[in-house]
């Protein structure tokens, strides 16, 4: 049988590491959820762009859409608060399996990582849009597999002093900032800057503005410190650029060409209702995803902060760039043809997660509503894909 929908109510602490800050990730409770449907058919298509590629324009408004989330109330479902936590309460056995107490629920390490990971992102992607009043806001893409993004973006390594956060204003002028008047219906949203910048993981420092940086990262690895998608805790020794790069390509070929010729070497391993977690991880999952994971966070922090660790990972903005590149190479897989298709086993198809929506409602999806992103009205800009030649 499938996996189901974790049930709110019964929440646990989560097993964060034991040096790490206790951390209470259960989502918010409620009572009603309710179903996703996909979406009408419509014009409008999100263009998620790569990260290195976005123009200043653009970069401001993600910064903006960000800057808006990490505003809202830390209790608003919608917060990045929040959307961080679903990281940590989906991965760290905050919620256990319905029906069997004693079994973690894990979407890491087995054939929900693609689909959980989508519509976290598709969410995420939504709410932002909703705060912009901009239904066709799209998130960006972290390109690692193309050379020219094989760094951490620019937007992301900012501190920003030209990204200048939204200004706080007294309650009641929220149209003025350009919050759209209609979020202020379904659940309240309060602007509480005054908890915000008392956060200081929220790096509102007087030197950092941009909502898109993060502390936490390995200082080793900035910019223009080239990745090693392959990384193992060890930086590669006097290694020449292209060498890396090339190298990369590599690795991206062996992890989804040739190591992804069937959806369980791809996806990863079945993984049922009453199963043990960790069944096996897909090819990409365990490299490059891993890796680009490790490389972010922070070596002097005990489990590598934040990137580096299922807890704090979604509290670094990168996160969302990193997974939406994940995402994307699903779809890349998908047009490689011989079995690289997706399961079409029922207990895959039916399992279920729960999301906050946009419109702070909880709403339970399906692995099948998750298969087709342009159902789910986005697609990737389109970029060159050098690794689809570079057989090792
Ligand atoms: Cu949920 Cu990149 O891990």
């Amino acid at each position: 049988a499938p996996v189901t929908a974790p049930d709110l109510s019964k929440c646990g602490a989560a097993d964060v590491p034991a040096d790490a800050k206790p951390t209470n990730c259960c989502l918010p409770k409620t009572n009603k959820i309710i179903e996703f449907k996909l979406p009408p058919p419509s014009n409008i298509l999100r263009v998620r762009p790569a990260a290195h590629l976005a123009d200043e324009k653009y970069i401001a408004k993600f910064s903006k859409a960000l800057q808006l989330m990490k505003s809202l109330p830390d209790d608003d479902p919608r917060s990045f608060k929040q959307q961080s936590n679903i990281h940590c309460a989906y991965c760290e056995g905050a919620y256990h399996q319905v029906g069997f107490p004693s079994t973690e629920l894990q979407v890491h390490n087995s054939w929900l990582f693609f689909p959980f990971h989508r519509f976290y992102l598709y969410f995420f992607e939504k709410i932002l849009g909703m705060l912009l009043d901009d239904p066709a806001f799209a998130i960006p893409f972290w390109n690692w597999d193309s050379p020219a993004g094989m760094k951490i973006p620019a937007m992301y390594a900012d501190q920003g002093s030209k990204y200048r956060p939204v200004r706080a204003v007294p309650a009641g002028s929220y149209r003025k900032m350009g919050v759209p008047s209609r979020i202020l219906t379904g659940i309240p949203v309060r602007m509480n800057f005054a908890s915000v910048a008392a956060d200081s993981r929220y790096n509102y420092d007087a030197d950092i503005n941009s909502p898109l940086y993060n502390r936490l990262r390995d200082a080793k690895h900035q910019p223009p410190t080239l990745i090693d998608l392959d990384y193992n805790l060890t930086d590669p020794k006097n290694i020449d650029e292209e060498k890396q790069k090339l190298r990369n390509l590599t690795i991206m070929y062996r992890q989804v060409v040739s190591g992804g010729k069937t959806p369980r070497l791809f996806l990863g391993s079945s993984y049922r209702a009453g199963d043990n977690q960790d069944p096996g991880a897909g090819s990409p999952e365990n490299i490059p995803h891993g890796p680009v994971h490790i490389w972010c966070g922070d070596r002097t922090q005990p489990n590598l902060e934040d990137m580096g660790n299922f807890y704090s990972a979604g509290r670094d903005p990168i996160f969302y760039g990193h997974h939406a590149n994940v995402d994307r190479i699903w779809t890349v897989w998908k047009t490689l043809g011989g079995k690289r298709n997706d399961f079409k086993d029922p207990d895959w198809l039916n399992s279920e997660f729960t999301f906050y929506d946009e419109n702070a409602q909880l709403v339970t999806v399906k692995v099948k509503e998750s298969l087709y992103h342009r159902k789910l009205g986005y697609v990737y800009q389109d970029v060159e894909i050098p690794w689809l030649n570079t057989r090792p």
